[in-house]
């Protein structure tokens, strides 16, 4: 079938030439024939073939010339190009322009084939790889969109338990619910002041969220007494850190809200609870919802104490940046590039 023969364009403005390669590889290919560069140039925009076998010296457009032209159209089509001894140099040169490689006149039979074969067979490797790297960018899309529908499975699955977790301490205590959410949103912005990467956003936000998940071990009575905590109740609530990392260690990814859940009552001096780490050994997220939670606690209303005004919030900052909080990041807040309100 003259189809699944590979296609092979001879043009030369000699007849002779032309005809005898021709008559060389009629059988095994199928041939055709150009009386010049820009004839065969339109004929392969019609019809693209596999090789090309081109004289140099051709009036109108030189086979050099023509080449350049064939590699810039048709970058896998592989060139073979007719010299006469006078040319030799232009056709070794030609090779840097892509030709696969030359004849010499004149042509003996089996050198034609032997160098048509080779051309064939490496416009056969680049098409065989051209094919490989098609499967392989085929199969690699599939799997990224593979991968992108579990991160959002992940995801999804992540927000949930959030959520879960959010209104598990909603139902327990309404102030804490509300005073987490505000906690996160203040964090969130905190942590975009401070350089945090845009995509760790969320993952400080969430942590935010649930950083007094461990409350809902918390005896009611004492989270919601009105006055002064007794030492004994105090030293209940301050378990709370430590409830909330036996609460989420169960579930892999709420991993990265543990450093907040477990440190965010320590100060930045050493003296807070449960380890009391002091400075930057205190993880960053931790460090900024230390400020976010003491700013919300002091701007809410509690039964036994109004709401602090902003002028004594950011006094209580001023005063305690250094000692109960870090103080570049109270700095933010100080300097007015987060604000309270
Ligand atoms: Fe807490």
């Amino acid at each position: 079938m003259l189809d699944s023969k590979e296609k092979i364009l001879i043009i030369d403005d000699d007849l002779a030439p032309r005809e005898s390669i021709r008559m060389v590889l009629k059988d095994r290919y199928a041939v055709s024939t150009a009386a010049g560069a820009l004839e065969g140039l339109d004929m392969i925009a019609d019809c693209p073939v596999d090789l090309v076998v081109m004289d140099i010296k051709m009036p109108r457009m030189d086979g050099i010339t023509a080449l350049q032209e064939i590699k810039k159209r048709h970058p896998d089509t592989e060139v073979v190009l007719l010299t006469a001894y006078a040319s030799l140099e232009t056709a070794r040169d030609a090779i840097r322009f892509g030709a696969f490689d030359y004849l010499l006149k004149p042509f003996d039979k089996d050198d034609i084939m032997t160098v048509i074969e080779k051309g064939l067979a490496r416009r056969r490797s680049s098409a065989g790889l051209k094919i490989e790297r098609e499967i392989l960018r085929d199969r690699t899309s599939f799997l990224e969109k593979q991968i992108n529908e579990a991160r959002t499975n992940v995801m999804m699955c992540y927000e949930g338990t959030v959520q879960a977790l959010i209104l598990t301490i909603d139902a327990k205590d309404h102030y804490t619910y509300n005073h987490s959410n505000r906690v996160a949103q203040l964090s969130s912005s905190l942590a975009m002041a401070v350089g945090v990467p845009k995509e760790a956003i969320k993952e400080i936000e969430h942590a935010a969220s649930i950083h007094d998940i461990g409350k809902i071990g918390i005896d009611e009575n004492i989270l919601k007494k009105n006055g002064r905590l007794t030492p004994a109740e105090y030293t209940e609530i301050k378990k709370h850190p430590a409830i909330g990392i036996r609460i989420v260690q169960s579930v892999p990814f709420l991993e990265d809200a543990m450093p907040v859940i477990l440190y965010h009552h320590e100060r930045f001096d050493g003296t807070g609870y449960p380890e009391g780490i002091r400075g930057e050994k205190i993880p960053l997220f931790a460090r900024i919802v230390i400020i976010a939670d003491a700013v919300d606690a002091m701007m809410s209303a509690r039964p036994y104490r109004g709401a602090l005004s902003i002028d004594k919030v950011m006094n209580e900052l001023r005063e305690n940046a250094g000692t109960q909080f870090d103080p570049d990041i109270t700095e933010i807040i100080l300097k007015g590039k987060v604000p309270l309100v």
